[in-house]
C-alpha cells in the first residue's frame, strides 16, 4: 500500500483528482468508482474545476456507483444516485447516460445486487475505485465482520453507521437499515483502489487498516491485499500512524513521473 499524507483535504483532493486525469487521459473510456459521504467531495470540485478550465476532458468517461441505500424512493435527495448525479455528473459536464449503479428501489433487491456486480465486470471492471472509510473501518457499506471474499449483496448497517450518517435526514429514524454495496472480494478487482481519509475522527481507523492485521473485523485492511492501493490521508487522520515519518519519507523520494 502506498500512503501520503497532505496538509489537508483540499490537497488531497488535488492529489487524486490530479491521478483521475492522468487516468482519463490515457484511457478517455475509463470507468470511475466514485464514493459518497462528505470526503471525497474536494476530490469531485477539484475535478470540475480541471473541466470547466479546459485542461481536462471527461466527455468519454463512465462513473459507476459503489453503494446504496435500499428502500429510498427513486430520486430521494440522499440516494447515493441523487447524491452522485448532484456532486459528480453535473459538476463534470456528463450525463446520466454515462452513470450506473444499483437500484435499491428494486422489487427484488438481492437480485439487483448479483446483476450490478455482473454489470461491472461487463463493463470491463472498474479503472479506479475512490473509497471513504467509516469510522468502524468499513469501505463502501462492507461493516465490520464483512468476508474480505464479499460480492455486490445486500447489507445491514450498524448503528454506529447510521448515527454517523444521520446528518444527511431529517432524522435518525430515517436512515435506512440496509444497503446494497459492492463486495470487499469485488472491490478488490478495481485496477487501482484510492481511500481519501480526513480528519482526527478517522486516525483510529485509518491506524487499523493500514498498519494493522488483515481482518474482517477493519474491512478496508482488505486494501493490504491489493497490488495497486493509495491511502490519501490528511495530518490529522495520519495522527495514529506509528510509521508517518516512514510513509512521508518514501513518497518525498518518489520520481516526479511517477503519479500514485
Ligand atoms: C458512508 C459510505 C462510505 C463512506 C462513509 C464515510 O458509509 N457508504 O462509502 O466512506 O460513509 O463517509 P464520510 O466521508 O462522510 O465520513
Amino acid at each position: 500500500m502506498e500512503i501520503v499524507i497532505v496538509p489537508d483535504a483540499a490537497a488531497g483532493g488535488e492529489l487524486i483528482a490530479s491521478a483521475m486525469a492522468e487516468l482519463v487521459t490515457r484511457k478517455p473510456d475509463a470507468l470511475l468508482g466514485v464514493a459518497t459521504g462528505s470526503t471525497p467531495l474536494p476530490i469531485y470540485q477539484a475535478l470540475a474545476a480541471k473541466v470547466r478550465g479546459g485542461a481536462l476532458d471527461v466527455s468519454r468517461a463512465r462513473v459507476c456507483q459503489l453503494d446504496e441505500y435500499v428502500g429510498l424512493p427513486t430520486g430521494h435527495p440522499e440516494s447515493y444516485r441523487s447524491v452522485v448525479l448532484r456532486e459528480v455528473i453535473e459538476p463534470l459536464g456528463l450525463t446520466e447516460a454515462s452513470f450506473f449503479g444499483p437500484d435499491g428501489a428494486a422489487e427484488d433487491v438481492a437480485a439487483e445486487a448479483i446483476a450490478y456486480d455482473h454489470a461491472l465486470a461487463a463493463a470491463g471492471g472498474v479503472d479506479l475505485q475512490l473509497l471513504g472509510i467509516g469510522t468502524d473501518g468499513h469501505i463502501g457499506f462492507n461493516e465490520p465482520c464483512s468476508s474480505l471474499a464479499s460480492r455486490t449483496r445486500i447489507k445491514t448497517l450498524t448503528q454506529q453507521t447510521r448515527v454517523d450518517n444521520a446528518r444527511f435526514f431529517d432524522s435518525l429514524d430515517e436512515v435506512p437499515h440496509h444497503v446494497i454495496t459492492q463486495g470487499i472480494g469485488t472491490i478488490l478487482e478495481a485496477r487501482h483502489l484510492v481511500l481519501l481519509a480526513t480528519g482526527e475522527a478517522k486516525a483510529d481507523a485509518v491506524a487499523a487498516t493500514v498498519e494493522g492485521p488483515l481482518s474482517a473485523l477493519v474491512p478496508a485492511s482488505a486494501l493490504q491485499l491489493h497490488p495497486h492501493a493509495t491511502v490519501v490521508v490528511d495530518e490529522a487522520a495520519a495522527s495514529g500512524l506509528k510509521l508517518a515519518d516512514y510513509f512521508r519519507a518514501t513518497y518525498a523520494a518518489k520520481p516526479a513521473w511517477q503519479s500514485i
